[in-house]
C-alpha cells in the first residue's frame, strides 16, 4: 500500500502540489484526473522517487520510501510519455537489459512470454528505432510488467495504443488487480476509468479536491466539469 501524507512540491517557483493526502491499497486501481498542468505527472514522479517532496512523506507498506529505495524501486512498474527503451536495441535486447537490472529468474523464457503477450514476437529482432509509437508503447507495457511489480504508476498508459492494444492493456490491468497490485493511473479518457478503476481522485489547484468510489463516466465528467468551471 502506498500512502502520501501532506505532500508538497514546487517546480521552479510554482507550487504544483500543495497538500496531497492519498492512499492506494493493494488491488486498487486509483484513477487520477485533472486538467493539463494540474500536477498529475508530478504526483506520479514523486511516487516513483523521480522527484523529491519539498514537504510531507510517501510511505510504502508503512515505511518511508527513501528508507527502502532500492527495494521500493524494484516494486514499481512505470509507464509514461517516455518509453525508456533503447532505440538501437531490439525488443529482446531491451527486455534482457531490464530483466538483468531487476534480477529476474528464467530470463529468456520470461522475455519470450512477454513478447507474445504484447504481440511483438515477430518483431523481436528488429531495432526499436523502426517501431511505431503504438509498438513502442506495447513494448513499454512488457518492460513495466516483466518484473512483477506490486505498484503500477501509469501516466496516460493508453496513449498510442490501437483498439487491440487498449483491450490488451485492460486485460493486463485486470490481471494485475486480481494479483493485488496497487495501481495509480492518470488518464484524460473518462471512459477508461469505469472499466478498470474502483476509485478516482480529482486533482485541482494542487490538492485532491474530490475523491470518489463512483467511477461511472457521467459521474466523473460531472465532477470534473464543476471543478474546471470554478477556475
Ligand atoms: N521541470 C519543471 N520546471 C518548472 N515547472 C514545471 C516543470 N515540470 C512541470 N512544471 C509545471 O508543473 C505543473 C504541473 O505539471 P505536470 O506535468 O505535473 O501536469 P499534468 O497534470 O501532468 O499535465 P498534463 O495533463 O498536461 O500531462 C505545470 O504547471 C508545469 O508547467
Ligand atoms: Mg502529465
Amino acid at each position: 500500500m502506498i500512502v502520501l501524507q501532506r505532500v508538497q512540491k514546487k517546480l521552479g517557483t510554482h507550487p504544483v502540489l500543495r497538500h496531497i493526502d492519498m492512499e492506494v491499497k493493494q488491488g486498487d486501481c486509483f484513477a487520477i484526473v485533472g486538467p493539463n498542468g494540474a500536477g498529475k505527472t508530478t504526483l506520479l514522479k514523486i511516487c516513483a522517487c523521480i522527484h523529491r517532496v519539498d514537504a510531507g512523506n510517501v510511505y510504502w507498506n508503512g515505511q518511508d520510501v527513501y528508507k527502502q529505495l532500492t527495494q521500493y524501486k524494484k516494486s514499481i512498474g512505470w509507464i509514461s510519455h517516455q518509453h525508456f527503451l533503447y532505440e538501437s536495441f531490439t525488443p529482446v535486447e531491451n527486455l534482457r537489459f531490464y530483466s538483468e537490472l531487476y534480477g529476474i529468474k528464467n530470463r529468456e523464457e520470461t522475455i519470450q512470454r512477454w513478447l507474445r503477450v504484447v504481440d511483438l514476437y515477430v518483431f523481436k529482432d528488429i531495432p526499436v528505432r523502426n517501431f511505431s509509437k503504438g509498438m513502442k508503447q506495447r513494448l513499454s507495457l512488457a518492460r513495466a510488467l516483466l518484473h512483477e511489480p506490486n505498484l503500477l504508476l501509469l501516466d496516460e498508459p493508453f496513449t498510442g495504443l490501437d483498439q487491440d492494444g487498449i483491450q490488451l492493456l485492460f486485460r493486463l490491468l485486470r490481471e494485475e488487480r486480481e494479483k493485488q497490485t496497487a495501481i495509480m493511473m492518470v488518464t484524460h479518457d473518462f471512459s477508461h476509468i469505469e472499466k478498470i478503476s474502483n476509485k478516482v481522485a480529482f486533482l485541482h489547484k494542487g490538492k485532491i479536491a474530490v475523491e470518489s468510489m463512483q467511477t461511472k463516466e457521467e459521474h466523473v465528467r460531472e465532477i470534473y466539469n464543476t471543478l474546471v468551471d470554478e477556475r
